[in-house]
């Protein structure tokens, strides 16, 4: 079958693509699926585990249609369906090929009003952002919670200002100026420029941050932060140094009552589900895909890994097959 590669190393990484992989076959409870489109995360080359993986095959989101079960799956999902899947981060992707094997807790029925490659483009950004609120977040517990998202113009970014604001939440959206008539119309109350010196002193009693783009902007987010029981979700790579309880972040040493954390999304085919729910009744807008054939998925890549895009790009590979 046909796939993307990463080749090389984290410090050297290569896109090539491939037709030389056998096609996978389902074992025990696992679903075979037919990738009609798959979402490409650009920062991917900076995960470790597509270099731990044999095939070397990224991606962890996909749209399409199941071909096989294996012998014991015993769930409600019937072949030829229509399904998005999110691949757990520990596999190191594998869903930029014609066919993907997954586990059951990874699959949920497709959105029924919206196209493969939109569908394909939603399952990280989606279960980023509810875990980031819900689970690690504090979730929404008063109407008019302050919530400072930054990297608001990207996939997760975009996700979570809708989730969030769908929630009551007060929402302030930090994204270059040409995204912020964008993050209003998707419910942002509030948006600062990150170009703007000086923006974190702008902020003041956020409940919660979540991040998503790291380095120097999460740095100063400490900043806008209610020192007294303020939250800072983070999933912005390369990770902080603090990450996975390595040691303790510096800036706790200032505001000792911060909670911080690092994570690492997990599947969840409820969530899934209520993304799809959502987007059919019109709840969600799905994020702007920019699709590429199969034949120019280096290309694809090498515009995903792009500053300033504003849209999600995904690899279509039905299209001139
Ligand atoms: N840990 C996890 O489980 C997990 C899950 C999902 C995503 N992630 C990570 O989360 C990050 C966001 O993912 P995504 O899919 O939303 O990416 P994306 O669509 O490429 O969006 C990235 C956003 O960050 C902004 N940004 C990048 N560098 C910036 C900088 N130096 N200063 C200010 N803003 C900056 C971009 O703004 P511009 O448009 O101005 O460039 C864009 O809005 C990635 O690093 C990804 O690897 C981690």
């Amino acid at each position: 079958m046909r796939a993307v590669q990463i080749l090389g190393d984290i410090s050297s990484p290569k896109i090539v693509t491939t037709n030389s992989i056998p096609e996978p076959r389902p074992q025990g409870s696992e679903i075979l699926i037919r990738v009609h489109a798959a979402g490409i995360t650009g920062d991917e080359v900076l995960w470790p585990e597509p270099y731990n993986c044999p095939t070397r095959i990224p991606g962890h989101d996909v749209s399409g249609v199941i071909v096989a079960f294996g012998s014991e799956y015993d769930g409600p999902l019937t072949v030829g369906q229509e399904v998005v899947a999110f691949i757990s981060a520990g596999k190191g992707g594998q869903g930029q090929a014609d066919y993907v094997i997954c586990h059951a807790n990874e699959v949920a029925a497709k959105s029924t009003s919206i196209s493969h490659e939109e569908a394909a483009a939603l399952p990280i950004p989606f279960l980023t952002a509810w875990e980031a609120i819900f689970d690690h977040g504090k979730g929404i517990t008063e109407p008019g919670m302050r919530i400072l998202v930054t990297g608001a113009s990207g996939a997760v970014g975009r996700l979570a200002v809708q989730v969030a604001s769908l929630h009551g939440a007060y929402v302030i959206a930090l994204a270059s100026a040409r995204h912020h008539g964008t993050l209003k119309k998707l419910g942002a109350q509030e948006v600062i420029d990150y170009n703007t010196p000086g923006w974190e002193s702008r902020v003041k009693d956020v409940a919660l941050v979540f991040d998503t783009v790291g380095g120097d902007i999460l740095t100063k987010s400490w900043e806008t932060i209610n020192e007294n029981d303020g939250t800072i979700v983070t999933v912005g790579d390369p990770s902080p140094p603090w990450a996975f309880e390595r040691c303790q972040a510096a800036e706790a040493a200032k505001w000792p009552n911060v909670k911080y954390i690092y994570f690492i999304v997990s599947p969840n085919t409820e969530r899934l589900s209520k993304a799809a729910e959502m987007i059919d009744a019109g709840a969600i807008t799905p994020l702007e895909v920019k699709s590429f054939p199969f034949r120019e998925a280096e290309k694809a890549w090498s515009y995903a890994r792009q500053r300033g895009r504003g849209h999600k790009v995904v690899i279509d590979f039905v299209t001139e097959t």
